[in-house]
């Protein structure tokens, strides 16, 4: 069976309490913990920054130790000297929308030679082009099936037939490659369209309000995983 992941988005669970739920959300069934970074200027909001994700690093592991990856998705203007700062911080994933940097290859490369993973994050009505260029430098794709920056939005159509497109250039380069990318979606998934995005060719799913607005994490977790067991 394909190996499907689960990221809570943290922007949805109780910040006065960041500890505790990353914890209660890892007990519940979590594979990453999706860290949303907002600057106020590329988005429209504002979130946390390097220091609450060396905070909460310590946080990102299994009960028995196994370690949870932690997954920041930048959403900032400029890119390079905050993505260096996650990567110090503990991110093993930094991933960042292409228009907000100027020399995108560099970008990549800077954050791989930090040693974290490197991704590019689509925002709905951005071209995939710049991905065909930088393939070898890319260890994850996110693509925004929601307009970046705040929770709780409605999942957008158009994201099923872009992941396709995506999945169809993935696999093309892993034919030629041997090498894995990542695919992940982020905006308003929830256990009815999971399955959907799956279908489309998502292996990694973000999911905040659906997870943190329900008092059962577990219960939503298995939800989403059942839906990807049919
Ligand atoms: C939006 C963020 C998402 C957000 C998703 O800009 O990138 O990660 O937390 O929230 P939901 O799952 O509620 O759409
Ligand atoms: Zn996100």
């Amino acid at each position: 069976m394909k190996t499907y992941r689960i990221a809570p988005s943290i922007l949805s669970a109780d910040f006065a309490r960041l500890g505790e739920e990353v914890r209660n959300v890892i007990d519940a069934g979590a594979d990453f913990i999706h860290f949303d970074v907002m600057d106020n200027h590329y988005v429209p909001n504002l979130t946390i920054g390097p220091l609450v994700a060396e905070a909460i690093k310590p946080y990102c592991k299994k009960a028995d130790g196994t370690p949870i990856t932690l997954d920041v998705h930048l959403m900032v203007e400029p890119v390079d000297a905050i993505a260096q700062s996650f990567v110090k911080a503990g991110a093993d994933i930094v991933s960042f929308h292409p228009e907000a940097s100027k020399h995108v290859d560099r970008t990549l490369q800077m954050i791989r030679d930090g040693g974290a993973k490197a991704g590019l994050v689509f925002n709905p009505a951005t071209p995939l082009g710049v991905l065909d260029y930088v393939m070898d430098k890319v260890d994850l794709v996110l693509l925004m099936s929601v307009n970046p920056g705040f929770g709780g939005q409605s999942f957008i159509e158009s994201s099923l037939p872009k992941a396709r497109q995506v999945r169809a250039k993935l696999d093309a380069y892993k034919a030629q490659s041997g090498r894995d990318i990542l695919l992940e979606i982020d905006g308003g998934i929830k256990p009815d369209n999971i399955a959907a995005a799956a279908a489309a060719g998502v292996d990694t799913f973000v999911a905040g309000s659906a997870i943190f607005g329900k008092p059962d994490y577990k219960a939503v977790i298995d939800a989403m995983r059942a839906q990807l067991a049919q």
